[in-house]
């Protein structure tokens, strides 16, 4: 851990240097959007798998920690798709180095400039749901903190996992010091970090547009007046309680053009590229941290074993996808969601 400790004296130290300071943004923007994609990975198979949870997952994000987290996603996705070009850039064209800082001051400029038009389309969907004439129901903090509970668990669990893992492994094999240096292994990451950012770059930025600027978080599932009806009991009594997240799914995952699911097909190239980047960029932040040999396998590991997992779940859900069973399921909980 004592490169962790360096990391944080020497950019502090170095405050004002702007090369050491977009090192540190990019990285903790990477380790910020990679969070919200484990919970966001988990909760979109539930639709899937279990509707109900998928109604109060969604539910969870319209409240206020989770709006506040949606801005501070959106600025990590933009900044780190700005700097992760400039990276590929100067890469690509060391010659062109001597132009790095400017370049590094132009990526926090074109951030703002694309942050403020953007941050003011969602503020409009966030005071219509919070100050508008009908606001949306609510859930409590205690609520929203009780269901995040199990991710922390889930997380540790498989942290735990991951190191017994490692320690057996070295137990068996026994240790032996990891050949330093470039490999072809290391090379072909190198590469892949940089093509894939490339093509992440407009799937993520589509997918965030749609889900927040033009439509937002709030319309993902209908939350006011429905869930007035819904209260009284308005099922079967010629009022359509439709409108759940779960059916928000089911019509993108189920839109068929010339005969192919394209919101599926979308949503698959996003996955695979974004949870293979995101935790190959998570082993990177690992390995440069962590001292002892068996831990460091341990966290290898762990990002070896997370990532698979999402890329199974997420696939899953998507080969699978939402069905009238799972629908009504879903209008049954939403129905039970702000009792
Ligand atoms: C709060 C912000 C976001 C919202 C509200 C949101 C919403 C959704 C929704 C409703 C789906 C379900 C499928 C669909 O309708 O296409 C979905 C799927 C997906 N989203 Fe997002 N998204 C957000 C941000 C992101 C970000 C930043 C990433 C990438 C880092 C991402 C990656 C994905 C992936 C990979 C899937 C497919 C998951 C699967 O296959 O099960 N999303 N998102
Ligand atoms: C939007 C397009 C993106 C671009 C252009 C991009 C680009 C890059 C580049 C060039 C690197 C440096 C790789 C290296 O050091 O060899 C990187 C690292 C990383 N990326 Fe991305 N990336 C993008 C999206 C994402 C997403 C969606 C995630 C999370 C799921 C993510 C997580 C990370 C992490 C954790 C690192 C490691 C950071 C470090 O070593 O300090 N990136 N990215």
């Amino acid at each position: 851990m004592t490169s962790l400790t360096l990391t944080i004296t020497e950019t502090l130290r170095y405050r004002g240097a702007i090369g050491q300071w977009s090192w540190v943004l990019h990285r903790l923007s990477g380790l910020g959007v990679i969070l919200f994609l484990i919970l966001h990975v988990v909760d979109t198979s539930w639709a899937v798998f279990y509707p109900g949870e998928y109604i109060r997952a969604i539910a969870e994000y319209q409240t206020p920690l989770f709006t506040l987290g949606e801005f501070a996603l959106v600025a990590a996705v933009v900044y780190h798709a700005f700097n992760g070009l400039r990276i590929i850039f100067f890469d690509y064209k060391p010659e062109r180095w001597r132009y790095q800082e400017i370049a590094a001051w132009g990526v926090l400029a074109a951030t703002a400039i694309v942050l403020v038009p953007v941050f003011l389309l969602m503020f409009g969907h966030v005071n219509e749901f919070y100050f508008g004439d009908e606001p949306g129901n609510v859930l409590s903090l205690g609520e929203v903190l009780g269901g995040q509970i199990r991710f922390v668990v889930g997380m540790g669990v498989a942290l735990i996992v991951a190191l017994v893992l490692s320690a057996l492994y070295g137990a068996i094999r026994g240790e032996r010091e990891e050949k330093a240096g470039p490999s072809r292994f290391e090379g072909f990451w190198w590469s892949f970090m940089r093509i894939s950012g490339i093509l992440i770059v407009p799937l993520v930025f589509g997918h965030l547009v749609l889900m927040h600027v033009l439509q937002g978080v709030f319309d993902i599932q209908f939350n006011a007046a429905l869930a007035e009806h819904a209260a009284v009991g308005a099922v079967g009594m010629g009022v359509n309680v439709t409108g759940t997240a779960v059916e928000f799914v089911a019509d993108r995952w189920n839109t068929l053009v010339a005969g192919v699911a394209i919101w599926r097909l979308y949503d698959g190239a996003l996955l695979a590229l974004v949870v293979t980047h995101g935790f190959n960029g998570l082993r990177y932040v690992f390995t440069d941290y962590a001292r002892n040999e068996t831990v460091k396998r341990g966290l290898v590991y762990l990002c070896f074993i997370a990532g698979l997992v999402l890329l199974v779940l997420g696939a899953g859900a998507l080969l699978i996808s939402v069905d009238d069973t799972a629908i009504q399921l879903a209008q049954e909980a939403f129905q039970h969601l702000y009792e």
